[in-house]
């Protein structure tokens, strides 16, 4: 009898928490529709009322949110609500005034991964004080005064591929483009030679391991609790357990755990460090000059650590999308590929000096980095103090409003055809078409928040596009265009890999 009471008052409870978690949602979605102050600007109700609007294409579909957004603006305008609390915005203006430099956007707290590093500060001028660090490093005299170094790694690269062209063997360039831009990150930043263009096959354990982990990137943007909670319980699991739910990250781990150790030793050494023949980024904090600091002021071990893999994750991914892409475009374009490699062929050395003048090998990773766009976007920002004004409607500071690469590279009545890969819009269209291709043009960002590693990236593209173009015929051996789709991962990433035949040609 009792039993039956207890288990009587048990199902009130449950229902009663149930009809109140109803009514919760009840009454915020009826907040965020009508009563919200972003509730006047249009868009899906169903994306004012929930996040799960984007989760749903990002998450379920696997068709990716950033895709829908030309589609929205076409259907609701220039200002689109996208989520409860973020508008998406397409108007170049706005987007030059939140990404100039010394802007007073400062970056969206609400989702903002790497934390630790210069990345993850949200606002400009703690930002700045950090970034200022490093900017001498990653200038376009700096990165040219590493060309030794980084033709070191493309040497090797290069004979591996020969070996490829010689046995006729299938070669995996989606790993062979990651382990050089891997291995160029790692040893510029914090002089760390972890030979992975070495790797039989190109195959290393942590490349395979950030492939597995890199659809948490999409998940932590909607869960981001979860896998804050998850990266804090993993540790403290017994081995085994751990091992089974995160196999796919051990060697992820085990990759950063080797970066705190190289990190630790760095920070704490009491020698002072050899004169390397090239400055590298980390080291550099560590000065041999008795009357300087031997630290850095401000970072600890752990926060080199973090900003070390902020290195390697922000450098790899988008500098191998963009030199597969380039390459995946080529394949497609065979005239396009005999005219570059007949305009490399002027050349009698492949140093950057020419190179980075050459028009159409300039054109054709132009054209691709519009294709791949490094963040699809939207990247989103805070107006700032006083609020701002968009295509005529006043914006209250404090929104979160985000701009799209995705949807700016595809805008048609600037790019012709935009969905055409075409290096030659880049070179005969007239001086005011380029001028306005130029201001949609924007893979590496803009302005104080905009990529530190544009001009190491240039330089990777140029030397790794032109080494083998110059060397090599490349045909596609079974690549599909489903597996060179991209989906975002906060950066573009190709679903599948890109696998080719290569031959010899010089
Ligand atoms: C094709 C290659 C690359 C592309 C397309 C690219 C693109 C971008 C973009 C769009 C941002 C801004 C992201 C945001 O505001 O949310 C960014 C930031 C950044 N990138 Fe790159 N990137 C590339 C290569 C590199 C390389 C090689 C490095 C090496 C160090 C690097 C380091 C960084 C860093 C540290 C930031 C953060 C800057 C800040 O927060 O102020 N990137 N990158």
């Amino acid at each position: 009898m009792e039993l039956t009471h207890a288990s009587n008052i048990a199902s009130h409870i449950s229902l009663y928490a149930f009809l109140a978690t109803v009514l919760y949602y009840v009454v915020r979605s009826i907040y965020r529709l009508f009563f919200h102050p972003l509730s006047a600007y249009p868009g899906p109700w169903l994306a004012s009322v929930t996040t799960m609007y984007g989760g749903y294409f990002d998450l379920v579909t696997g068709t990716d949110m950033v895709r829908q957004l030309p589609q929205l603006h076409t259907k609701y305008g220039p200002i689109v609500r996208i989520s409860p609390d973020q508008l998406d915005i397409e108007d170049i203006d706005a987007y030059n005034e939140a990404f100039k430099i010394g802007t007073r956007y400062k970056k969206d707290e609400g989702f903002l991964p790497f934390r630790d590093t210069l990345f993850g500060i949200p606002d400009v001028p703690t930002a700045k004080k950090r970034k200022d660090v490093y900017m001498p490093y990653f200038s376009h005299a700096a990165i040219k005064k590493i060309e030794p170094l980084l033709q070191t790694i493309i040497d090797r690269w290069k004979g591996h591929l020969l070996e490829y062209s010689n046995s006729g063997q299938i070669c995996d360039l989606s790993w062979g483009f990651q382990c050089l831009t891997l291995d160029a990150i790692t040893q510029y930043c914090f002089s760390k030679d972890v030979h992975a263009v070495d790797h039989t096959d190109f195959i290393m354990p942590f490349l395979e391991s950030l492939e597995s982990i890199r659809p948490s990137a999409t998940f932590s943007k909607y869960f981001s609790s979860v896998v804050t909670a998850l990266s804090y319980v993993g540790p403290r699991l017994p081995p085994a357990i751990s091992r089974y739910i995160f196999e796919g990250s051990h060697s992820f781990g085990k990759f950063v755990e080797d970066c705190e150790e190289h990190m630790r030793a760095l920070n704490n050494a009491t020698e002072p460090r050899p004169t390397n023949s090239y400055p590298t980024v980390f080291d550099s904090f560590f000065s041999t000059d008795a009357s300087k600091s031997r630290k850095h002021p401000t970072l600890t071990d752990a926060q080199l650590t973090s900003e070390a893999i902020l290195f390697v994750g922000a450098g790899m991914d988008t500098t191998g999308t963009a030199l597969i892409t380039t390459v995946w475009n080529l394949i497609h374009h065979p005239t396009a590929a005999q005219k570059l490699r007949a305009e490399l062929r002027t050349c009698d050395s492949l140093d950057l000096e020419h190179i980075e003048h050459l028009p159409y090998l300039t054109a054709v990773i132009k054209e691709s980095l519009r294709f791949s766009y490094g963040v699809p976007g939207p990247i989103a920002r805070v107006v700032p103090e006083g609020g701002t004004v968009i295509a005529g409607r006043k914006i209250p500071a404090g929104t979160v409003v985000g701009h799209s690469a995705y949807v700016y590279h595809n805008n048609p009545d600037v790019f012709y055809q935009p969905e055409q890969w075409s290096p030659e819009r880049w070179i005969d269209s007239t001086p005011e078409q380029k001028k306005e291709m130029d201001r949609f043009w924007m893979p590496f960002s803009r302005g104080s928040r905009g990529c530190l590693g544009m001009n190491l990236a240039w330089a990777e593209l140029y030397l790794a596009i032109a080494t083998l173009y110059r060397t090599f015929d490349v045909q596609n051996a079974g690549t599909t265009e489903e597996d060179m789709e991209w989906r975002d991962r906060l950066v573009t990433v190709q679903k599948g890999h890109l696998k080719v035949k290569l031959q010899k040609v010089e």
